[in-house]
C-alpha cells in the first residue's frame, strides 16, 4: 500500500488550495451572509480547469484520477461547502455519469462542454414527496414517436438555476414490476421549451450556493438525449450516486479539517486562566478527536478513490466514507465552536458557518440513517455489490490524458 500522492496529484491539490486561500477564502462570510453565489465562483472554476479535473483530455477536461478528484473537494470545502456542492452535481453526479453511461455522441455534445466549463450541470432524482425513497418519484416521461414527454418537479436541487444540462430520472413505465425497475435517466438542457428554474431561500447552511428547483411541464426531449436504456434510470441515479458521494466524503474531510486548522490557531492564540487554551486537557481533547475524524475520513475516502482507480464497484466503501465523514464534520463543527467560546456563536469567525454547513451533508445524497441501513444490509449478507451493466471505467492515465 502506498499512501502518498504523486507529483500531479500533489500539483492540482496545490493549484485548488491557493485558488480557495486567495480567492474564496477572504469574502466567503460575505457572501455567505447575503446568502448569495458569487458570481465570479462557477466561470473562476471552468477557467482553472476544476470542472472537469478528472474527465479524460479527450473530452475537454484534465484527465487527472479520481484521487485526485477527491483531493480538490477537500480543498474546496476547506473553504466553503458550497464549491463541494458544485462539485458534487456538476463532476459526480453528472459529468462522470455521462463518462460512464453516454454514447459517444452524448459525450461529444454534453460533456465536452461541461468538462470545459463552458457549461454547468446538475442532477435531478429528489422530488417533493421522494427523497431518501428515490424509486417513489413521481415525474413522467411519456414516449410519442422519437421523443418523450416530461412533467414532474424536482426539489432541493443543487445548481437549479445556473445549470444548463440536467441529467433527470423519470418514470417510463408505471406498471414495471417493481418502481425502481420503470424509471429511465435523460439529458434535459434548461432552454427547453417547458423547463422552469428557481431558488430556496431560508436555508440552515450552504447560504453562498444555489439550491432550488426544477419544473417540467410537457417538455420535449428527444430519444437521442436518453441515457442509457429504457428502465435502467435507477441503476444509473445509483451509480451517480456512488460517485456524488465521494465528492461529498471528501468536502466532509476537508470540513473537519478547516475545524481542526481554525480550532488549532485560535487555541495557541486564546488565554484562560493564565495560559494559552491549547494547554488544557478538555480542549485537547477536542482537538484531537477532530484529528482522529480527520485522518480516519481521509483513510476512508483514499480507498474509495483508490477503488475507483481501479474500475472497481464501491457503492459500499463509498456509503461508509460519506457516513463516516459527513456524521464527523458536524461533530467536528460543534467541537470547533465550543473552542471558540462565546466567539464561536457568532460569525465574527468561520465556525459557525461551518457548522451550518456541515449539517446538510447528512441529509443529501442519502441521509446518515440510509448509510447505517445500507452498511448493515451489506454486514447481514442482504445486499451486495454485483458487477454493473457498465463500470465507472479504471483510470488509465495514457487514455485520460491522451488528445482526442
Ligand atoms: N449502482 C448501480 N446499480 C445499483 C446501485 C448502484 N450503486 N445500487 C443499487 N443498484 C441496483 C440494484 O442492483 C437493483 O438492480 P436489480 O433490480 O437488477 O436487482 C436496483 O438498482 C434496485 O435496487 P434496490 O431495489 O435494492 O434499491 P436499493 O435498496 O439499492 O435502494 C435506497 C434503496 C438505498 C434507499 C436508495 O433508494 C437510496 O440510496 N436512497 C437515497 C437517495 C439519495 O441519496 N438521494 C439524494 C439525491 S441528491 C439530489 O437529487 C439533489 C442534489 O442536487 C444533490
Amino acid at each position: 500500500m502506498d499512501f502518498s500522492l504523486n507529483e500531479e496529484q500533489r500539483e492540482a491539490q496545490k493549484m485548488v488550495r491557493d485558488f480557495v486561500q486567495k480567492e474564496v477564502m477572504p469574502d466567503i462570510g460575505e457572501w455567505d451572509r447575503k446568502q448569495e453565489m458569487n458570481p465570479s465562483i462557477l466561470p473562476r472554476m471552468g477557467e482553472l480547469g476544476i470542472l472537469g479535473i478528472c474527465i479524460p483530455v479527450r473530452y475537454g477536461g484534465q484527465g487527472f484520477d479520481y484521487i485526485t478528484l477527491g483531493l480538490v473537494c477537500e480543498e474546496l470545502e476547506r473553504g466553503d461547502t458550497t464549491l463541494r456542492v458544485v462539485m458534487s452535481v456538476h463532476m459526480g453526479l453528472n459529468s462522470l455519469a455521462l463518462l460512464q453511461w453516454g454514447t459517444e455522441e452524448q459525450k461529444q455534445r454534453f460533456l465536452v462542454p461541461q468538462a470545459r466549463g463552458e457549461k454547468y450541470a446538475a442532477f435531478c432524482l429528489t422530488e417533493p414527496n421522494a427523497g431518501s425513497d428515490a424509486a417513489a418519484l413521481q415525474t413522467t416521461a411519456r414516449k410519442v414517436g422519437n421523443k418523450y414527454i416530461l412533467n414532474g418537479e424536482k426539489m432541493w436541487i443543487s445548481l437549479a438555476s445556473k445549470a444548463h444540462h440536467f441529467l433527470v430520472v423519470a418514470r417510463t413505465d408505471p406498471n414495471a414490476p417493481k418502481p425502481s425497475a420503470g424509471l429511465t435517466a435523460f439529458i434535459v438542457t434548461s432552454d427547453m421549451p417547458g423547463v422552469t428554474t428557481g431558488d430556496i431561500h431560508g436555508k440552515l447552511g450552504v447560504r453562498a450556493g444555489s439550491t432550488g428547483w426544477v419544473k417540467m411541464e410537457n417538455v420535449e426531449v428527444p430519444e437521442e438525449n436518453r441515457l442509457g436504456e429504457e428502465g435502467e434510470g435507477f441503476k444509473i441515479a445509483m451509480s451517480c450516486l456512488d460517485n456524488g458521494r465521494y465528492t461529498v466524503a471528501a468536502g466532509a474531510t476537508g470540513l473537519i479539517r478547516a475545524c481542526l486548522e481554525e480550532s488549532v490557531n485560535y487555541a495557541l492564540e486564546r488565554e484562560t486562566f493564565g495560559k494559552p487554551i491549547a494547554h488544557h486537557q478538555l480542549v485537547k481533547q477536542k482537538i484531537a478527536w477532530m484529528r482522529q475524524w480527520y485522518d480516519t475520513s481521509w483513510l476512508l475516502v483514499m480507498r474509495a478513490g483508490w477503488m475507483k482507480n481501479q474500475g472497481v464497484r464501491n457503492t459500499r466503501e463509498t456509503s461508509l466514507a460519506k457516513w463516516y465523514a459527513t456524521d464527523h464534520s458536524v461533530k467536528a463543527a460543534l467541537e470547533a465552536v465550543q473552542v471558540f467560546g462565546a466567539y464561536g456563536y457568532s460569525d465574527e469567525y468561520p465556525v459557525e458557518r461551518y457548522l451550518r454547513n456541515s449539517k446538510g451533508a447528512v441529509i443529501y445524497e442519502g441521509t446518515s440513517e440510509i448509510h447505517t441501513l445500507m452498511q448493515a444490509d451489506y454486514a447481514l449478507g442482504f445486499r451486495e455489490d454485483r458487477p454493473l451493466r457498465c463500470e465507472l471505467p479504471a483510470y488509465d492515465a495514457e487514455f485520460w490524458q491522451a488528445e482526442a
